[in-house]
């Protein structure tokens, strides 16, 4: 009886410790915010324009490029507009969730650039 609690003990510390980090910024609804950048040629190695919806990520999540060229599900609270963009930068300047748009993606979410800042915003990996 002993010995099945303590190996029932150990799968449950491992289980606990294989999970968390999985879930850590993966499909996890974020809450952070928004600003907008020009991009041009991106961390990920790509040459992209104003026009198209791409976003860069914080130092935090960047995750060495782990997400280059993923899709992320952004969502402005204040008009209710959910928009998708592709992650191809890195936003050295962001906090964790703070995520960088390319002008047009901002707009996309129903928010003037004149704005400067959409907060908050919701965010996920799509
Ligand atoms: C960003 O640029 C790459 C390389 O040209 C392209 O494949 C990708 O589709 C662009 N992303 C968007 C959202 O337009």
């Amino acid at each position: 009886m002993l010995r099945f609690q303590i190996i029932a003990a150990i799968f449950t510390l491992a289980a606990g410790v294989i999970a968390t980090p999985m879930l850590t910024h993966t499909k996890r609804q974020n809450v952070g915010e928004a600003t907008y950048y020009h991009p041009g040629e991106g961390a990920c190695g790509h040459y992209n324009t104003s026009d198209q919806p791409v976003l860069a990520l914080s130092v935090d999540i960047w995750n060495n490029g782990k997400h280059c060229l993923q899709w992320v599900e952004l969502t402005d609270p204040a008009t209710g507009i959910t928009q998708r963009g592709q992650v191809v930068d890195e936003c050295q300047g962001c906090d964790s969730t703070h995520v960088d748009l390319s002008p047009s993606l901002f707009e996309s979410l129903g928010a003037p650039l004149s704005l400067g800042v959409i907060k908050p915003l919701d965010w996920k990996f799509a």
